[in-house]
């Protein structure tokens, strides 16, 4: 079927698509991606930015003169006004009042994550309670926890939806005994299957007496998070995820008691308001000021604050409509395909209907005898289309190993030789020869710029491996 065809076809089943808008969208603010010829499908590795975004950051650079903050000279002031403008942006476009939440800027969001995890006061007998479903920038904390001597438990996510079993995360919030401090950490959205799982288990965890870690880096850039509305503890996020630009900055927005329960393990530059070499002591600064180690991304900073005012102007609902729309057209699609003797050409991994679940999709394609074809040549070859899709395991390695049936043997075979570090790659090779299982993923995401000719560049070339071989390819 050609472009238009399916393209009316896709608009007689969305109304509400508005393709005026997105064609609008896409020849003001990202030419780039027509001129050059290029399918974007990786908006989970990395937002992209408008050309207006650039433009507007490089004309404030150019019309001001801009020192370090943390002093009262004017250059440093004017510094100063655009950190805390950057500041008083995410908040209000969280929908997070001041009163309630603080935001502390982070390089990215696993800088946000580590902020959380290295001064969270785990002890003997608290709990890390974590779903299988996390990036290991959150399963990462599990090393802090441990250390300190706190119990963790893993919740896991169950075949074929990836999704979590709503008893099994009840009984481990039940067992948190008085007294013992508790951080529960999931994602919002899967980066790996883009499930979303349920938000009202924030509030079940604290009145259970847990600190919530949502995890909200891959949910962000496509859905609405409402802090009035939800009240998680701890907020990572990356914001070249939601918007492009600038890629060196990341927030931990957090609730301000939770924060103040934190003890960080050492200070810096400008998280002390006092220290003292001849007393050997110090005072740390309240709030985010403690936590900001150094000197903040003072110059990139701004570009925030005009990135939250793009994703305004474009209106994140829009996106969500828009995302949902072009990603359930395409599990549609892709759930149909068929080699000629019958057999199906893609196996998706999570949920294969747009019902609680986000525009992250992960699967692989499968020859007509069932075998499944290399991911890795499967990206090469997008690749030489420009299309560009993501391979591996994400960073999830529990979502990619309940997805495969990998069991703690299976990955043990990986670990046998600590002196003689295992690359992803071994791994996959490992695993796939010691058992026969193909570990290997392809993931596509859709963001803010995605169109319908792109979904439908990507169907045509993915249909192109119809009755072809695993071992032609
Ligand atoms: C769900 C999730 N959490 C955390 C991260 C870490 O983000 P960053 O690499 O920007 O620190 C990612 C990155 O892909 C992610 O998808």
């Amino acid at each position: 079927m050609d472009l238009q065809t399916a393209l009316a076809d896709f608009l007689a089943a969305h109304p509400g698509y508005d393709a005026a808008a997105i064609a609008g969208l896409r020849s003001r603010e990202f030419a780039r991606l027509e001129d050059l010829g290029h399918v974007y499908l990786d908006y989970t590795g990395g937002g992209l930015y408008g050309a207006s975004q650039v433009r507007l950051h490089r004309e404030l650079l150019d019309s001001g003169v801009f020192g370090n903050p943390h002093s009262h000279n004017p250059t440093s002031l004017a510094a100063t006004a655009l950190v805390e403008r950057a500041r008083e942006s995410v908040l209000r476009f969280f929908n997070a009042d001041p009163d309630e939440y603080d935001v502390v800027f982070t390089p990215n969001a696993s800088g946000a994550l580590k902020l959380v995890g290295e001064a969270y006061p785990f002890g003997r007998g608290d709990h890390f309670l974590v779903s299988y479903d996390n990036h290991n920038s959150v399963n990462g904390i599990r090393e802090f926890a441990l250390r300190a001597g706190a119990e963790v438990t893993y919740v896991p996510v169950r075949n074929p939806d990836l999704r979590l079993d709503a008893d099994l995360i009840g009984a481990g919030l039940r067992s948190l005994a008085p007294g013992q401090h508790g951080l529960f950490a999931y994602p919002a959205q899967s980066n790996f299957s883009g499930v979303q799982h349920p938000l009202c288990w924030i509030e079940t965890a604290r009145g259970l007496g847990w600190d919530v870690l949502l995890d909200c880096a891959a949910f962000a850039p496509t859905n609405r998070l409402d802090l009035g509305a939800v009240h998680p503890d701890f907020v990572p996020l990356s914001f070249y995820k939601m918007f492009g630009y600038p890629t060196g900055a990341g927030a931990l927005i957090a609730r301000r008691e939770a924060l103040a329960k934190l003890c960080r393990p050492w200070f810096a530059g400008g998280t002390i308001t006092l220290a003292s070499v001849a007393a050997g002591t110090h005072m740390l600064a309240p709030g985010h000021a403690g936590f900001e180690d150094g000197t903040v991304d003072y110059l990139g900073l701004p570009a925030v604050t005009i990135g939250i005012k793009h994703l305004d102007a474009v209106g994140i609902d829009a996106v969500h409509e828009r995302v949902s729309a072009l990603a359930g057209w395409l599990l549609d699609q892709m759930s149909a395909w068929r080699h000629s003797n019958g057999s199906p050409m893609v196996r998706i991994f999570g949920p294969s209907v747009m019902d609680r679940r986000g525009s992250t999709i992960a699967f692989y394609l499968l020859d007509p005898e069932g075998d499944v074809i290399d991911v890795y040549r499967f990206e090469s070859l997008a690749g030489q289309q420009r299309i560009s899709v993501r391979t591996g395991c994400f960073c999830n390695p529990g979502d990619g190993e309940v997805a495969h049936g990998i069991n703690a043997e299976d990955m043990s075979r990986c670990f046998r030789t600590p002196e003689v570090p295992v690359t992803l790659v071994d791994c996959q090779r490992l695993i796939e020869d010691s058992t026969g299982k193909v570990p290997n993923t392809v993931r596509i995401s859709l963001g803010i710029a995605s169109d319908f000719a792109d979904v439908w560049r990507f169907a045509e070339f993915a249909q192109g491996f119809r009755d072809i071989r695993a071992s032609e390819v």
